[in-house]
């Protein structure tokens, strides 16, 4: 079953780790961040609202459709000057148009079926000559090899039917590029990014995370049984000791002519 945002039992679950110089490193090759007026939408737990903030942004709005969620990025992040969150629908966020230098949708698009919708509020929202990004992952991220810096591939490997479940969901490079340049940006390129998605000091602490269904969606998709598996098999492909978890990650740069 597809992860439910509005379930409070999943508030933290896009919470409570920072964004990993990888990241920011990518971040700063696309986009200046310091001054800008970003919005962050589909902003989850604020992990990005933050790191848009660290980067020297002036302002950083985080909207999403799911209020416990927006209950903990408040909680952890809204004392921050300059941070503020907001709930909306990537659809409709009632923003006013033109109010944002950068829109920044993290792994929100293969959660949202009607991406022209989503292109064209963020081609309104964002003002003329400013920046939509969107980091998403593409079937072919999700194809990536495993190994113990990549453990995301064996989900694949032990659950072979989530293949299915990701070649559904997530966005074609090729339609993304044709509904972004339908919607009226410009100058629309794609880069790839292995992020660092979080540091662990040991397995066992990945293997919580993941018997606890944290910050990955498509764990919802197995049953409890079936997640009991993938924890014992994972458990068995990984080394004893530290963790650092990477993913394959593909982000478009569009520009709204000026
Ligand atoms: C996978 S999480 C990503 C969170 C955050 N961007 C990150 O990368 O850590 C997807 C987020 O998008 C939100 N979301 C899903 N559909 C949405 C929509 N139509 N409009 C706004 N937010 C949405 C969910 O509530 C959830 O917080």
């Amino acid at each position: 079953m597809a992860i439910d945002f509005h379930d409070v039992r999943n508030r933290t679950s896009y919470w409570g780790r920072p964004a990993d110089p990888s990241w920011e490193a990518a971040i700063r090759e696309l986009v200046d961040p310091v001054g800008a007026v970003v919005v962050d939408v589909g902003c989850g737990g604020g992990i990005y609202t933050r790191a848009w903030h660290d980067l020297g942004a002036a302002m950083v709005l985080g909207v999403d459709v799911s209020e416990p969620i927006l209950a903990a990025a408040r909680a952890e992040h809204g004392q921050l000057a300059g941070v503020d969150f907001r709930q909306g629908d990537a659809a409709a966020t009632g923003l006013a148009e033109g109010c944002a230098d950068i829109v920044f949708e993290r792994a929100l698009v293969h959660h949202t079926p009607d991406l022209a919708a989503i292109a064209a509020e963020a081609f309104r929202v964002v003002r003329p000559g400013g920046t939509y990004l969107i980091q998403d992952r593409s079937a072919d991220d999700t194809a990536q090899p495993a190994s113990p810096t990549h453990p995301r591939g064996w989900f694949f490997e032990v659950s072979p039917r989530l293949v299915e479940v990701e070649n559904r969901r997530r966005p074609d490079p090729a339609v993304l590029i044709n509904t972004l340049t339908a919607a009226g940006f410009d100058e629309v390129t794609t880069t790839t990014l292995w992020e660092v998605r979080r540091r662990y000091a040991d397995r066992e602490d990945y293997l919580a995370e993941i018997a606890a269904r944290t910050g990955r969606s498509i764990l919802h998709e197995l049953d409890d049984d079936e997640l009991a598996e993938l924890v014992e098999q994972l458990r068995a492909r990984l080394p004893h000791g530290p963790l650092e978890e990477t993913d394959r990650w593909t982000i478009w740069r569009a520009t709204r002519p000026a």
